[in-house]
Formats: C-alpha cells, sequence, structure tokens
C-alpha cells in the first residue's frame, strides 16, 4: 500500500490506473479510523479495482472553538488498518498544498444546509462542499463511499455532486455499530467511560422511536420521548429534528409521511455526537 503526499503525484496514479481500464473506489476520511471507516473501505474495494483512502483533517470544515487541533490523528495506525482491510493506496496532502494562500474559491450548497447541523455550524458545509470537490478532482472519475451517520453530509455532497456534474457515483453505506448501539465516531474516543455510558440514551432513544412509530404514536411524542431521555443523560442538546430524509426540511405536527428522519446532535461534556435513523426505513438501531 502507497502513501502518497503530493496532489500532483495522486492525480497521476488515479489517471493511470483508469487508463489501464481500473475501475477506483475512493473512501474520504479525517483519519482516526474505526470499524465504521473500515466498512466504507470493504465497500469499495468490493465495487473497483484501486480503492484510494483519503486522511486530511480539513481545517475549513471546523468553526472557531471546534476540536480542529484536538482531532485525533494517528497516520501509522491508520495505514496498519487500511493495508490489513486490502487499500491500495492512502492520499495524506498537507494544509498548505490543499488550500494555498492565494485560494479564493468557496461551495455554497443551499437550503439542504439551513437546518440540523448546518443550524448550529455556520460554514461547516461549505468547508466540506469545497475539500470534497477538491479531492474529486484530484481522484477524478470513481465510486466514493461515504457513510449515513453524518446524514446531512451525504445529502449535501450528493447535491453538489449532481448540481456540478462531476464524474463521481455517490454511495452511502449504514452506519455501524458498537454491540450496545453506540454509532461509531472518532470523537467517541474524547468520552470517559462514565460519559460513554450517557451516550447509550441516544440509540435507545432512536430504537424506541421505531416502536413508537409503527404503533402509529404522533411525531410530536416521538421528539418528545427522545428529547425527555436525552435531556437526562446529556448535558445539551442542540437538536432533535423530524425531517423529510430527502429535503431535510423538518416536519409539521399534522404530517406523517412514511419515511421521517430523525436527526439527533447532542453533546456531553465538550463532546458533541449526533445520530440518525430513518423511521420506515432504517432497521432500530439496537436488535435491528
Ligand atoms: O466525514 C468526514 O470524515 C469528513 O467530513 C470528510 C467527508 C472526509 C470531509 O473532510
Amino acid at each position: 500500500m502507497k502513501i502518497i503526499h503530493n496532489i500532483n503525484e495522486m492525480q497521476h496514479l488515479c489517471a493511470d490506473a483508469r487508463m489501464q481500464g481500473q475501475k477506483i473506489g475512493f473512501v474520504p476520511t479525517m483519519g482516526a479510523l474505526h470499524e465504521g471507516h473500515l466498512k466504507l473501505v470493504d465497500e469499495a474495494r468490493r465495487r473497483s479495482d484501486l480503492v484510494a483512502v483519503s486522511i486530511f483533517v480539513n481545517p475549513t470544515q471546523f468553526g472557531p472553538g471546534e476540536d480542529f487541533e484536538k482531532y485525533p490523528r494517528n497516520l501509522d495506525g491508520d495505514a496498519e488498518k487500511l493495508s490489513a482491510r486490502g487499500a491500495d493506496v492512502i492520499f495524506n496532502p498537507s494544509a498548505g498544498d490543499m488550500y494555498p494562500q492565494n485560494s479564493l474559491t468557496k461551495i455554497h450548497v443551499d437550503t439542504l444546509t439551513n437546518g440540523l447541523c448546518g443550524a448550529h455550524r455556520p460554514g461547516h458545509f461549505d468547508g466540506v462542499a469545497l475539500v470534497v470537490t477538491k479531492l474529486f478532482n484530484i481522484i477524478g472519475p470513481c465510486t466514493a463511499v461515504f457513510g449515513r451517520k453524518d446524514y446531512q453530509q451525504l445529502q449535501v455532497i450528493r447535491q453538489f455532486t449532481k448540481d456540478l456534474n462531476l464524474p463521481v457515483s455517490i454511495v452511502g453505506m449504514p452506519t455501524v455499530r458498537e454491540a450496545d448501539g453506540l454509532a461509531m465516531s472518532s470523537r467517541n474516543a474524547y468520552l470517559t467511560a462514565e460519559e460513554r455510558a450517557r451516550a447509550l440514551s441516544l440509540s435507545r432513544a432512536l430504537t424506541d422511536a421505531h416502536a413508537l412509530f409503527a404503533n402509529g404514536v404522533a411525531l410530536l411524542t416521538i421528539e418528545d420521548h427522545i428529547r425527555n431521555n436525552l435531556i437526562a443523560s446529556f448535558d445539551s442538546i442542540d437538536y432533535v429534528t423530524l425531517a423529510s430524509p430527502d429535503t431535510l426540511v423538518p416536519l409539521e405536527e399534522a404530517q406523517r409521511p412514511p419515511k421521517v428522519l430523525i436527526a439527533v446532535a447532542a453533546r456531553i461534556g465538550a463532546t458533541r455526537l449526533i445520530d440518525n435513523t430513518v423511521l420506515g426505513e432504517d432497521a432500530p438501531p439496537i436488535g435491528g
């Protein structure tokens, strides 16, 4: 497995592979890899001949006071995991090469970014859209695999890929969970054992939501149930939103569509956790 830091070298490697008729599978990451990322690599492997994984902690998607500096970084450990999983190349550019001093371009995806994390992390999705567009331009035509845990991110990426006619086919994969239901996240490493135990109430509440929905309970009551559970165990709630899974527009009280996205962001201490489930589509997070 190769590790490439240079943008031109990565572009050439991918172009050469395509010239030889190889299909490229691409998994963009910020490193600190866990089983959730590695399942994306497995899917890329299944669909393609050459698997590229980018590891780049992207400064433009972190706001002031967020965890950019303390975000876990472990290139050697990540490389070991990726090599064991059969990845072919890691792309690990520097921030200086990705964002030269004179770069002036921004990418903004409208409406889809208004709510959920977009409302609580101003500029976050502009940073994601910019870096992912740049990465897609470096890798070139490929199949790119993302996790559905970052549900809004996946929708935003699908949208700008279509809007900008980028030659990339996007695949979304189910959230990977620990045996007790906690959604895997690089940020779980920040939690103490006591905080981690409290965090479980999130996947439990989302699991309850499936049963309540199947029993015809009103959406507002389901939302209250989730909020009440989180209030008891988290330190603060950014949002609990019930929305259309396609447009991410919050549902009105009287609406009851067959599929409902429940997306949550909440904090334990300084750690912000997100999770989601689509009622009427996904299996419940626990026991599903
Ligand atoms: O989901 C992530 O790890 C990041 O947001 C991504 C897509 C790699 C862009 O930096």
